[in-house]
């Protein structure tokens, strides 16, 4: 085994330990990505343990170096993200690092936000310390996906969520889609929007299923609910125009559509300079959304999915049999021609959830 092969094994354990701190905040943190961060004294011991809970709250590194105090000295500190060097909410982690008296400092993976990348590290090494990188990477670097990508690609991370009878089949003829699913899944789907920052649907689902689109509770706020439409041609009476329970934002392209004048004074109207996907998901990431969950029907989803809005996919599959040629399946036109064009998604994860499977894949797709 190569050194420095060794040097990073040594500290595979406590990184795995610091990953799963900064899991505890999973949904809570946009925009700001999950951190969590272990201090171990001279001789190995942990004396100080932090994660990042949220926006404008402490650093995981700072509230590990806190709790650990004078015993930081000489010892090492294990965080899963580099170190920020600048002045955000809070004043830089570098500084609190080198006030510590730590000698050595083992990270997972560099910031990519450009006021960091690389700097942090540098500003460690440059002080002395001894400073380890890449230690559990890939786990690193998965646990904070959607983070990476809205800071490189300046929209949020999209996952695309249906539910779909046996027979392919999203709902009846008659636009009925409720429902579906069972009762589990529709519960995992209330976890899934509890760790996302907005859920998208497009009008048809509105005016067809009026769906409430929160968490029932398990998340607080409740995550951004948004409906993208051209017509504005919507219900005076939707469930999601009631915001004491959860915030809504419709978001339209510029038109002279006066019927928006129509609508109750809850939810927050956004004109869009383009209506796309695309363009809808740059708005929302500039309201902090770092993951957005769309929950929208066949005309929407395929062109989230061509625009590269959609980076997962989760398919919720129930035994049902529903039937009926005109019946709605769960994607419109994508525009291939050849077998070869076509997407092939990479399984992640297949789960039973009572009589229905959920089956979650990544789509290979990062324009
Ligand atoms: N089983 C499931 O998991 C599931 C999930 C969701 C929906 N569904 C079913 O799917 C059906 C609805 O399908 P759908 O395709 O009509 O729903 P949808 O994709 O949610 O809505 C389509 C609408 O989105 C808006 N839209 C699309 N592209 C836009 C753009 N570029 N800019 C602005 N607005 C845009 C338009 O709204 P306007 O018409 O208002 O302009 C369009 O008519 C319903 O039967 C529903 O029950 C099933
Ligand atoms: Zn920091």
């Amino acid at each position: 085994m190569s050194k420095s092969i060794d040097q990073k094994a040594r500290w595979i354990e406590w990184m795995d330990r610091a990953l799963q701190l900064a899991s505890l905040a999973e949904g809570e943190t946009s925009p700001n990505p999950l951190v969590g961060a272990i201090v171990l004294d001279k001789a190995g011991v942990l004396v100080g343990e932090g994660f990042h809970s949220g926006f404008g709250k402490a650093h995981a590194e700072s509230q590990a170096l806190v709790q650990a105090g004078i015993k930081a000295r000489g010892g090492t500190l294990v965080v899963t993200l580099e170190p920020c060097c600048h002045f955000g909410k809070t004043p830089p982690c570098t500084d609190a690092v080198l006030q510590s008296g730590v000698q050595r400092v083992v990270i997972a993976i560099e910031d990519p936000d450009p006021r960091v990348s690389g700097k942090g590290i540098s500003i460690l090494r440059n002080a002395g310390l001894e400073v380890v990188t890449g230690v559990l990477e890939e786990q690193a670097t998965f646990q904070n996906r959607d983070f990476i990508f809205r800071v490189k690609n300046g929209r949020p991370w999209g996952i695309l969520k249906w539910a779909m009878s046996l027979d392919g089949r999203i709902a009846l003829p008659n636009g009925v889609s409720q429902w579906i699913s069972n009762t589990e899944a529709r519960e995992s789907v209330y976890h899934l929007r509890s760790k996302c920052d907005a859920v998208i649907i497009g009008g048809g689902t509105l005016r067809n299923d009026n769906p409430l689109l929160t968490t029932r509770g398990l998340a607080n706020p409740e995550p951004l609910r948004v409906v993208f439409t051209q017509k504005l041609d919507l219900p005076a009476d939707s469930q999601l125009w009631d915001t004491t329970v959860a915030r809504t934002l419709v978001a339209s392209g510029i038109n002279n559509n006066k019927s928006m004048k129509r609508f109750p004074a809850g939810p927050e109207f956004v004109q869009l300079e383009r209506s796309t996907p695309k363009n809808l998901l740059e708005v929302l990431a500039q309201k902090n959304c770092n993951r957005v969950l769309w929950e929208c029907g066949p005309l929407l989803a395929s062109q989230a999915i061509q625009e590269g809005c959609v980076q997962e996919l989760l398919v919720i599959l129930s035994p049902k049999l529903l039937g009926g040629e005109p019946a709605r399946t769960p994607l419109a036109e994508l525009g291939f021609t050849r077998m070869d064009e076509v997407l092939l998604a990479k399984r992640i994860s297949f789960e039973n959830l009572g009589d229905n499977w959920a089956i979650k894949v990544r789509i290979p797709m990062d324009k």
